[in-house]
C-alpha cells in the first residue's frame, strides 16, 4: 500500500518543498501567509496560514499538476477520454482519498488540505480534477456516517487500489430540488430493491462504487431519503451514453441506471430518513473543494493573461502597459486572493466539526462566479488568440462555466446564504 509511504515522504522532504514554495512571483500566487492571523465570523481561532506540512503537500500537488496533468490536459479535453493512468499515479503518491482516515487506507487529512490539492490540480485541468472531487464527494457520507464495520467492509477495500467513486444524486427531474428524488429504494427483508435513473453523474462510467440517494416513499419528500452504497458491478446497474460537454470534457459524465438492484440494508448510511441531512452535510463540506477548484482555474487564467500581456505588443508597446489591461489583471488578483481565503475558512470550519453551510455556500458562489469572470476577461486580454484552441484560456472559460452549475448552482448558493441571513 503506497499511500502512507507517500505521506511519510511529504514529512521527510517538507523543508526542501517549503523553500521552493516560497518563491515569489506570478507562478506562486498566494497570500502573504506570515502576515495573516485574522479572525473571521465568530471563529476567532481561524488561521489561513499554511504550515510547512501544508506547503509540502501543496508542492507535491503542484508538481503532479505540472508533470502529470498539464501535459495531457488539452488532449483529454479534445478527445473527451478519461485519463485513467492519472488515477493510478495520484493513488501512488497519495493525492486521492486524502480525507479518508489513515486506518482505512486514506490520507487521514482534512478538507483544508484537500482544498490545497484541489487548487493545484484544477489549475492544470479542472476536468481531471472534477473526477477526483466527485470521488471525494461520494466518500464523504461514509466519512460522516459509516459505522466502523461499513468502513472496514466498504471503504478499506476501495482505498486499497486506484479507484474512483461516484455520487449519484441528480435525476432527470431532480437537481436543485433534492427532496424530489424519485429513485426508489423498496425494502424487502434485508435488502433494498433499487430502481431509478440518475443524470449528469460525474465518474458515472468509471466508478467502482456509487453512493446513491434514493427514497423509500416519495410522498415523504426529504424525510424519505436514504443513502446507499452500491458497487458498480452489481447486477442491474448500467450506464448511459457519455455526455458531450462544453467544458471539463476529460471527466466522464453519464446517466446511471438502476434496475431491480439488490442492495443489502447493511450498505445504508445512517437511518432511513437521514439521507437528506447527510447529503446536505456532504455538500457543505465539498462545496469548499469546488470553490478551491475555481480558485485554481481562475489563478491559471490570470497567470496566462499576465504572461501574455507582457509578450503581446500593440501600438509598439506590450499591452501590459495599458491601464485597460492592468486593471483587468488587478481585478483578477482581487478575486483569486479573496476566494482563496473564503475557501480556507469554509474548509477549516468543516475540519473543526463546525457547521459551514453559510460559509461554504459563500465560498462556492464567490469562487465560481469569480472564475467565470476571470476566465472571460483572460480571453479578452488574449483577444482573437484567446478564442482559438492554440492557447489555453478558452478551455479555462469553458471549464469555469460548470463550476457555477454543479454541486449546487450559484443560484442555490445564494438561496442558502439568504436563508441564513433571514433566519438569523
Ligand atoms: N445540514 C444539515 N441539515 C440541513 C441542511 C444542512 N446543510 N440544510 C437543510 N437541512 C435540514 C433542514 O434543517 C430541514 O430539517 P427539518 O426536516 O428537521 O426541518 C431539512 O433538512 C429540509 O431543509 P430545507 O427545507 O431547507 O430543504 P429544501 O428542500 O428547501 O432544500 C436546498 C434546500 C438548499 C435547496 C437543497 O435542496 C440543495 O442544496 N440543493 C442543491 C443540490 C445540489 O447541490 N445538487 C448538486 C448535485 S451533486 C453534483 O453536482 C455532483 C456531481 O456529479 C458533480
Amino acid at each position: 500500500m503506497t499511500r502512507p509511504a507517500a505521506l511519510a515522504r511529504i514529512t521527510a522532504e517538507e523543508r526542501d518543498w517549503h523553500s521552493a514554495c516560497d518563491t515569489p512571483g506570478p507562478s506562486n500566487v498566494g497570500i502573504s501567509e506570515e502576515s495573516m492571523n485574522v479572525g473571521i465570523s465568530e471563529e476567532s481561532m481561524f488561521n489561513p496560514s499554511l504550515s510547512p506540512e501544508h506547503k509540502a503537500l501543496r508542492e507535491l500537488a503542484r508538481q503532479f499538476a505540472r508533470n502529470e496533468i498539464a501535459p495531457i490536459a488539452a488532449k483529454a479535453d479534445r478527445i473527451e477520454e478519461y485519463p485513467w493512468e492519472l488515477v493510478k499515479k495520484a493513488h501512488a503518491v497519495g493525492l486521492i482519498n486524502i480525507t479518508v482516515p489513515g486506518k482505512y487506507g486514506g490520507g487521514g487529512l482534512g478538507y483544508f488540505e484537500d482544498c490545497l490539492v484541489a487548487e493545484e490540480l484544477s489549475a492544470a485541468c479542472a476536468g481531471v480534477y472534477s473526477s477526483f472531487v466527485a470521488s471525494t464527494l461520494a466518500l464523504t457520507p461514509l466519512n460522516i456516517a459509516a459505522t466502523p464495520n461499513q468502513m472496514e467492509r466498504l471503504m478499506k477495500p476501495f482505498c486499497a487500489e486506484p479507484a474512483l467513486a461516484s455520487f449519484c444524486l441528480t435525476e432527470p427531474s431532480a437537481g436543485s430540488d433534492v427532496a424530489s428524488v424519485r429513485t426508489r429504494a423498496k425494502r424487502n427483508g434485508d435488502t433494498y430493491v433499487l430502481n431509478g435513473t440518475k443524470r449528469f453523474i460525474t465518474n458515472g462510467g468509471v466508478a467502482k462504487m456509487y453512493t446513491v440517494t434514493a427514497t423509500v416513499d416519495p410522498e415523504l419528500r426529504h424525510k424519505g431519503l436514504v443513502l446507499l452504497v452500491v458497487p458498480s458491478d452489481s447486477p442491474g446497474v448500467s450506464v448511459g451514453k457519455k455526455e458531450e460537454k462544453m467544458g471539463q470534457r476529460a471527466a466522464d459524465t453519464r446517466e446511471v441506471i438502476f434496475e431491480d438492484v439488490q442492495v443489502p440494508v447493511e450498505n445504508r448510511l445512517g437511518e432511513e430518513g437521514e439521507g437528506f441531512g447527510l447529503v446536505m452535510e456532504t455538500l457543505d463540506r465539498i462545496r469548499a473543494e469546488v470553490a478551491a477548484a475555481a480558485v485554481g482555474v481562475g489563478r491559471a487564467a490570470m497567470q496566462a493573461a499576465v504572461q501574455y500581456s507582457k509578450e503581446r505588443e500593440q501600438f509598439s508597446e506590450p499591452i501590459s502597459s495599458f491601464q485597460a489591461i492592468q486593471f483587468k489583471l488587478a481585478d483578477m488578483a482581487i478575486k483569486v486572493e479573496a476566494a482563496r481565503l473564503l475557501v480556507r475558512q469554509a474548509a477549516w470550519l468543516a475540519d473543526h466539526g463546525l457547521r459551514n453551510s453559510y460559509e461554504s455556500a459563500i465560498a462556492k458562489c464567490f469562487a465560481a462566479d469569480s472564475a467565470m469572470q476571470i476566465t472571460t476577461d483572460a480571453v479578452q486580454v488574449f483577444g482573437g488568440y484567446g478564442y482559438i484552441r492554440d492557447y489555453p484560456v478558452e478551455k479555462y472559460m469553458r471549464d469555469a462555466k460548470l463550476l457555477q452549475i454543479y454541486e449546487g448552482t450559484s443560484e442555490i448558493q445564494r438561496l442558502v446564504i439568504s436563508r441564513w441571513l433571514l433566519k438569523s
